[in-house]
């Protein structure tokens, strides 16, 4: 099965040159408990914006560009086919976790999602795939906690596509 998972403000915003544009420790654990012994598909710049491998996970990358060494746990892939042709090879969950670029490319193969939805605005220059919630049906969704570390009122929600 093929997941998207992400968060987005109130404006639909997911990052923020470069990187993500607040900080939500709840919201990284619900990733970290979704995806961990899973395999996390990306693009180059979402690669980019973390300081190494996410442990514990197969991480698979898209880029046009040769210079990235796959290791045990880094797969690179240059096109989306040679990306389908890989997922393929995995019997686990797929967890595509962005960015704009991957969500676009993977819209019509993805069966789940998982969006943690931030109730706040803030500055953005990458904003997630525009999603028609028609074609989606509600099957959770779990209010987050906020407290001093998280600050924003916030909310998972997950869909199966209908
Ligand atoms: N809020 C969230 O949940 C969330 C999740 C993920 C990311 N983000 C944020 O989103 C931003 C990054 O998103 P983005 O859309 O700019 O980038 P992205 O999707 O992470 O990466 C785009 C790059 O991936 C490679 N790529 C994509 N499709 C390809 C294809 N078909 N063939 C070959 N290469 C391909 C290219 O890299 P090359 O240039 O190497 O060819 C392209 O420049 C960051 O700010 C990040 O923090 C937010």
């Amino acid at each position: 099965m093929i997941n998207f998972i992400w968060a987005e403000d109130d404006e639909q915003h997911i990052g923020y040159k470069g990187k993500l544009p607040w900080h939500l420790p709840n919201d990284m654990k619900f990733f970290k408990k979704m995806t961990i012994n899973k395999v996390v598909v990306m693009g180059r710049n979402t690669f980019e914006s973390f300081p190494g491998l996410l442990p514990n996970r197969v991480n698979v990358v898209v880029s046009s560009k040769s210079d990235l060494v796959e290791t045990d746990n880094l797969k690179i892939v240059h096109s989306i086919p040679e990306l389908n042709s890989l997922l393929e090879t995995f019997s686990d969950d797929i967890f595509v976790i962005g960015g704009a670029t991957l969500f676009e490319e993977m819209y019509s193969n993805v069966d789940r999602l998982y969006q943690t939805k931030i109730h706040a605005i803030f500055d953005g220059d990458v904003t997630m795939v525009p999603i028609n919630y028609d074609d989606w049906q509600l099957v959770e969704k779990i209010d987050g906690q906020t407290d001093e570390k998280n600050k924003y009122q916030h909310e998972f929600r997950i869909y199966n596509r209908k």
